[in-house]
């Protein structure tokens, strides 16, 4: 049955993402490749779901994930910044720029922001699944160093190996509940949001002023954790060894996670929030996502899982993970207006998690979020999220990042 249901869900993955397909030149002539997440709500790029859509399209077409990564990065620039989202089309206008965080409110190409910097990770995926292209893994390895090099300079200013987000949005978790205590008026959905836009506008965007200046920003566990893996697939492309800078930078941070964001008491991860660090003890599948991390102590890892995930109180649904434990006040498992990381299954915390599951021995448990996913796909097609408590599909239609099922269902294409 669930061989059936893969042969059927495979093509219908490979149309959306040919259907979400755009190609292009920006007004100055440079050309452009993406998968946009889903229209009309979703049309520009985004750096996360080009890497989960990269991932994806490395299933049918790796000349399409080479060059939705390739276009990711030459949005960038040449410092190594690469921003949140990026406007192709046409320069974001006075209607945009209140929502994004744009350099000016007028005739910006992109945002000043991040967003869950996992281009090194994606890139090493992409490149193992090029074999008709075997000098891709290598072909960009100076600007992701600029990348990451950018990250650790401008916002891991306390040197600790933990970055740190400025915005809600940086994470793409964007109104998620953790984010309450730490943006207060200013959370994603309330009406300072504008404010907090507008003065890091007023500070230029600098990482250094905006962080030494205001206490609402904070390292966040699931960007490090990304961030972490991220440092190790840079490290692997550019064949270092254990002494290389890059894995030290990942054992560094893997090792701030551990040190200083675990909670002995519940067994979860959280943020890091303002100047004193304070941790921010609202449980998010964020406070899961360092299980995808293979070097953390296997006893941490199992906590995790036996007394999160499998948790019917928690984490266990009847649809995906949910994005906040149930039992959390903030939960809400359905669809509102701006809300979405509040309760809803996501696919991508299926897509961290899962593997992690499988690697220590839960085959069980990870065939039936699968398989709990792959149901709600076939009925109700690729949705932004879907209902964790009844599998009902929410948000954007035919959504991008969605077809990142195709990583779960099949096993990773040969290289
Ligand atoms: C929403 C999501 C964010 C995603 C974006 C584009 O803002 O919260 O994670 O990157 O849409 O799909």
């Amino acid at each position: 049955m669930p061989e059936r249901r893969s042969a059927r869900l495979l093509p219908r993955a490979e149309q959306q993402l040919r259907a979400n397909w755009r190609e292009g030149r920006y007004r100055d002539g440079t050309p452009y490749a993406f998968t946009c997440p889903a229209t009309p709500r979703y049309r520009h790029q985004w750096y996360w779901d080009s890497c989960f859509h990269a991932i994806a399209w490395r299933h049918f077409d790796p000349a399409r994930a080479r060059a939705e990564l390739r276009t990711l990065l030459r949005a960038g620039r040449l410092d190594g910044f690469i921003p949140h989202t990026v406007f192709w089309d046409r320069p974001a206008l006075w209607r945009r720029a209140p929502f994004y965080a744009t350099p000016s409110l007028f005739g910006s190409m992109s945002t000043a922001t991040i967003q869950t910097p996992l281009i090194a990770l994606a890139w090493e995926l992409v490149a193992a699944a090029s074999p008709d292209e075997p000098g891709f893994g290598a072909e960009a390895l100076t600007q992701l160093r600029l990348h990451y090099d950018w990250l650790e300079r401008e916002r891991d200013p306390d040197g600790d190996g933990l970055i740190t987000i400025i915005h809600p949005d940086e994470s793409g978790l964007d109104d998620s509940p953790k984010y309450d205590p730490v943006f207060g008026w200013m959370s994603h959905h309330r009406p300072g949001y504008f404010w907090l836009v507008e003065r890091c506008r007023r500070l230029g965007f600098s990482s250094h002023a905006i962080i030494e200046r205001y206490p609402e920003h904070v390292e966040d566990v699931l960007v490090n954790v990304f961030y972490a893996l991220s440092l190790r697939s840079l490290s692997r492309l550019l064949g270092e060894g254990a002494q290389g800078v890059y894995t030290q930078r990942a054992e560094r941070t893997e090792r701030a996670l551990v040190e200083r964001c675990h909670d002995e008491r519940t067994g979860l991860f959280f943020d890091l929030a303002g100047p004193e660090e304070r941790p921010v003890a609202v449980s998010t599948w964020s406070a899961l996502a360092p299980l995808a991390l293979p070097g953390l102590p296997a006893e941490l890892r199992h906590r995790l899982v036996t007394e999160h995930l499998l948790d019917r109180r928690r984490y266990r649904a009847h649809t995906g993970i949910p994005s906040v434990a149930l039992e959390e006040p903030a939960f809400r498992p359905g669809w509102e207006v701006f809300r979405c990381w509040r309760g809803p299954s996501w696919m991508n915390s299926a897509w961290l998690l899962v593997p992690a599951l499988r690697e220590l021995g839960y085959d069980d448990e990870a065939a039936r979020i699968v398989e709990s996913l792959a149901r709600a796909v076939e009925r109700e097609g690729f949705r932004e999220y879907y209902n964790p408590l009844t599998g009902e599909g929410l948000g954007a239609r035919g959504f991008g990042f969605s077809t990142l099922l195709v990583d779960l269902l099949a096993p990773a294409p040969a290289g």
